[in-house]
């Protein structure tokens, strides 16, 4: 690689923004392939192609002036990705490991075979199979689709065999089902590595996450009350699978924690997660810049903490439209308080932005993200 990579990303949203935002420091040159010329990224980044990252020859023609390709979002068609790697453009993570954070399916199967513990699962053909599925192990189940869902969106809760037409209704071909056992759980946690080319990885201390609706809500880092052994055994699961696949760059292993302590992966990502946005002001070295430094395979930095408690709100759109209207009351309020706004129109649910909190008493950290977030999503007057 020449003295300045140049680094694509391959979607503009907020995680290429903050991507870009770790990368100026480094001297990283970001090019940035973008669904409009006014997503979040293609706002700051100079070096922006408006394209359709399901084209064949749009990829191909904006990977061909990178260094490496990388991603925001893990949508990009497999056959696309394939097909880069064989022309010799350097796609991190590579295709071969992506495929488990972009079919659920496959990560099932994939993880199953590792002996890596997971909800009970098949893989149902039809509405018939799901039924079935639900009388042997009991309603309700989880159904999802293999592919193509995020935040929620492609995953079902049914709570018996009327329920199991619905997943199968309207579904693309080639997208499988998977149902899933209904975990009863007692919250959910996520386990953030990264990993590089030549196997250095780190691993971020466990953080707990909390989802409405199939969102993420909210992170609190180190996860509270989670004893030292269950985070050793999650952050050696997380890193055990990133040099199983063959990840480079972050990996993020959903977890579900059983009532009875036991710990279940749910998903997989590649690429900067939701549940790492506290790294910013949070840890040593936040996640987007350990992806970019895996990227280009550089040394990984400390994921270290900064202070006790680390807890992170995400800005999902509600009653106020003007994000940056809001920040008088929340920095006079809080002057250690961090926001991130992710420059996106304020529709209702939308992730716009977050906010970190971080101290030495945990009760006062959630608090005051709590409040700064709610302000900012017009929840709250004072
Ligand atoms: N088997 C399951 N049991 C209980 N809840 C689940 C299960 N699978 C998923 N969920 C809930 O649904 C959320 C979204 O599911 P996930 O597979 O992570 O989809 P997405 O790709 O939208 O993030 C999870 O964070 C969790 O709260
Ligand atoms: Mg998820």
């Amino acid at each position: 690689m020449n003295s300045a990579p140049r680094v694509g990303i391959i979607g503009g949203g907020q995680l290429a923004r903050m991507m870009y935002e770790a990368a100026i420091p480094l001297g990283i040159h970001v090019r940035l392939l973008a669904e409009g010329p006014d997503v979040s990224a293609a706002q700051v980044v100079a070096d922006t192609t408006v394209g359709d990252y399901t084209d064949p020859r749009t990829v191909a023609a904006f990977a061909a002036g990178c260094d490496v390709v990388t991603f925001d979002h893990e949508h990009v068609p497999p056959g696309i990705l394939r097909e880069l790697e064989d022309s010799g453009v350097i796609v991190r993570p590579g295709s071969a490991a992506l495929a488990h954070a972009q079919d659920k399916a496959l990560m099932r199967e994939r993880l199953s075979g590792l002996g890596v513990d997971c909800p009970e699962f098949e893989i149902v053909p039809d509405a018939a199979a799901l039924a079935a599925f639900g009388e042997r192990i009991g309603w309700p189940v989880i159904a999802k689709t293999s592919r193509g869902g995020y935040d929620g969106k492609g995953v079902w809760r049914l709570d018996g065999p009327r329920d199991a037409a619905t997943p199968f209704t309207g579904l693309r071909e080639g997208i499988r089902i998977v149902a899933e056992e209904y975990v009863d759980f007692a919250r959910e946690l996520s386990a953030l590595v990264v990993r590089s080319p030549s196997g250095q990885a780190v691993a971020y201390p466990v953080s707990e996450s909390v989802q409405r609706d199939g969102v993420c809500v909210e992170t609190t880092t180190p996860a509270p009350g989670l004893a030292e052994d269950v985070a050793l055994h999650a952050q050696e699961l997380a890193l055990r699978v990133a040099a199983e696949l063959g990840v480079v760059g972050v990996l993020a292993v959903e977890l579900m924690e059983r009532r009875s302590g036991e710990l279940v992966v749910n998903e997989l990502a590649m690429r900067p997660h939701n549940t790492g946005h506290w790294t910013i002001d949070g840890a040593r070295t936040s996640q987007f810049e350990n992806h970019l430094r895996a990227v280009c395979d550089l040394p990984l930095g400390s994921p270290r903490t900064r202070d006790a408690w680390t807890t992170m709100v995400n800005v999902l759109g509600g009653s106020r439209s003007d994000l940056v209207a809001g920040l008088m009351h929340c920095f006079a309020h809080d002057n250690q308080l961090r926001v991130h706004v992710y420059g996106k129109p304020v529709t209702p649910g939308r992730k716009v932005g977050h906010v970190t909190a971080s101290g030495a008493a945990l009760e006062t950290v959630q608090a005051r993200a709590r409040h700064a977030a709610g302000h900012l999503m017009g929840e709250t007057d004072g």
